[in-house]
């Protein structure tokens, strides 16, 4: 049977190769086909061992992969055959220039346009799933106006708001689709046909239309909430610490206002990911560049209080351990940002390892899923470091622990076993709150969580 229409996703990463798996499971009458320029990655797509962990991904990838679902490299051919066309690169911060530290770097995505533009043979409906800075979708539709063929875009903005550990369950149980379009006779006819695709098994009244700047500034702004929200609970870690009042209590107390809602009011080290400080950032950069200093000054204060958050671990650590870390050996357990992924972008982990190491303390690294990625983003640092699997085998003979990623294990763990085989006195630093604190006093360990009274033996 013949595909009713040929999408085209620009992007195979963390966005573009679970979306367009999930598109390709729930309309199996649509061809959809993800390139990328990385011919490595595409092929992992093409094999059983994925290029990022998801649960739930390898089962909708295998059962829709060379069926209605395909990875490929063919970037020219994919454009000349597609109707629609998702663009899903990579939009990090730009490290040099203008704006650098700040602005979105937005070369990835010029690139995109102009292969689109040079390989098109059709008209198109152009649909930006990257995390874009508001107005791109202008620049997008100037850059498309320039063709010689007889052919129109239509430019889309549908952000994409899944959040890794969990992206099928977000992409299969959306609590919202946004579709941003201009209001033009083809812009709505555009729009309608990316409600038909979600309309497959999203229900009608989640799928939510606006104007096109609305839907690319409400992706930033959704962004910056949810970061807010983290960096405004870590922001009273420290009072909880020096009052002995106890943060889970606190968030508890207040998440029970129907106002406030109790998600996302988890304490930590420090929140991470690819795109909480890249989007923020990008935002205050909006606003300097609109004169809003104001506004600017305010959003960037979320970003400054969780690297304050990350610094006040180490000194926490270094002054519970008598204040030097010298040939300590420590053991951070969890190196991925957030559980359930291997993804380890921005993790705080990568920060805390860089001024442990500082500190001239010896790490032991172990995560069940992102210790590629650890060796990787440590690579060339100075000081000792190594790489071991198992929690056991990785604390044994240390003298701390450090708790970085909420990944279930670490909750049930022999700590009685791990105790007997650490130097003592044995610390627990738990940065994600997640361990049974008295149970580990007990046990004999000096416990120090966040935003909570310290245990200790001493
Ligand atoms: P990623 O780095 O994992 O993937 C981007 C891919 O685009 C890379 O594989 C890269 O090789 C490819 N690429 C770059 N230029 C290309 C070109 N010209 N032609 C073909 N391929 C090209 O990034 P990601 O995490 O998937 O994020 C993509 C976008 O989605 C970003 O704007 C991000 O802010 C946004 N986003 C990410 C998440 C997330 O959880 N990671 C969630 C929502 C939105
Ligand atoms: C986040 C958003 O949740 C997604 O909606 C968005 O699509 C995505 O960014 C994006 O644009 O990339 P993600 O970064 O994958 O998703 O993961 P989150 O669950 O938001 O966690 C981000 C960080 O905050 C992690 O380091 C996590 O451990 C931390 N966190 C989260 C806390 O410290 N406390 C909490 O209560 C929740």
């Amino acid at each position: 049977m013949p595909f009713s229409k040929n999408i085209l996703c620009i992007g195979a990463g963390y966005v573009g190769g679970p979306t367009m798996a999930m598109i390709a499971h729930k309309c199996p009458h649509y061809k959809v086909t993800v390139v990328d320029i990385n011919p490595k990655r595409i092929a992992e797509w093409n094999f059983d061992d994925l290029p990022i962990y998801e649960p739930g991904l390898d089962k909708i990838v295998t059962s829709t992969r060379g069926k209605n679902l395909f990875f490929s490299t063919e970037i020219e051919r994919g454009i000349k055959e597609a109707e629609i066309i998702f663009v899903s690169v990579n939009t990090p911060v730009k490290t040099f220039g203008a704006g650098a530290g700040m602005a979105a770097d937005l070369q990835y995505w010029e690139k995109t346009a102009r292969q689109i533009l040079k390989y098109s043979e059709s008209s198109k409906i152009i649909v930006e799933k990257s995390t874009f800075p508001v107005r791109t979708a202008f620049a997008m539709e100037r850059i498309l106006s320039l063709t010689e063929n007889d052919i129109h875009f239509d430019v889309l903005s549908n952000p994409e708001f899944l959040a890794e550990g969990t992206a099928i369950k977000d992409l299969e149980y959306p609590d919202r689709v946004l579709l941003g379009s201009r209001e033009t006779p083809s812009g709505v006819k555009a729009r309608d046909e990316l409600v038909k695709i979600y309309a497959s098994w999203v229900p009608k009244e989640r799928i939510i239309t606006s104007n096109i700047w609305s839907s690319e500034l409400s992706k930033l702004v959704a962004n910056a909430f949810l970061a807010q929200r983290i960096s405004s609970i870590n922001s009273f870690t420290a009072l909880c610490e020096k009052t002995e009042a106890d943060i889970t209590e606190v968030a508890r107390a207040i998440g029970m206002d129907s106002r406030l809602g109790n998600k996302f009011l988890n304490s930590s080290l420090g929140w991470g990911g690819s795109c909480f400080k890249k989007d923020i950032l990008n935002l205050v950069y909006l606003c300097r560049n609109y004169g809003l200093s104001k506004e600017a000054d305010y959003w960037e204060g979320v970003v400054r209080i969780n690297e304050y958050q990350k610094e006040r671990f180490v000194l926490n650590m270094v002054s519970a351990m008598f204040n030097t870390l010298v040939s300590k050996k420590i053991c951070l357990f969890g190196f991925a940002f957030k559980a359930n992924t291997s993804d380890t972008r921005e993790s705080p982990a990568i920060f805390i390892s860089k001024r442990l190491l500082d500190e001239k303390a010896e790490l032991v690294i172990t995560d069940p899923k992102a210790l590629d990625n650890a060796m990787t983003d440590l690579d060339g640092i100075d000081g000792k470091i190594s790489y071991i699997e198992d929690p056991y085998e990785a604390s044994d003979g240390c003298d701390a622990i450090a708790v970085m990623t909420e990944w279930e294990i670490y909750k049930s763990l022999d700590f009685e076993k791990i105790y007997r085989s650490m130097v003592k006195p044995a610390f627990i630093f738990d940065g994600r709150n997640i361990l049974d604190h008295k149970g580990l006093f007990d046990i004999g360990f000096n416990v120090f969580p966040i935003g909570k009274p310290v245990l200790t033996h001493f």
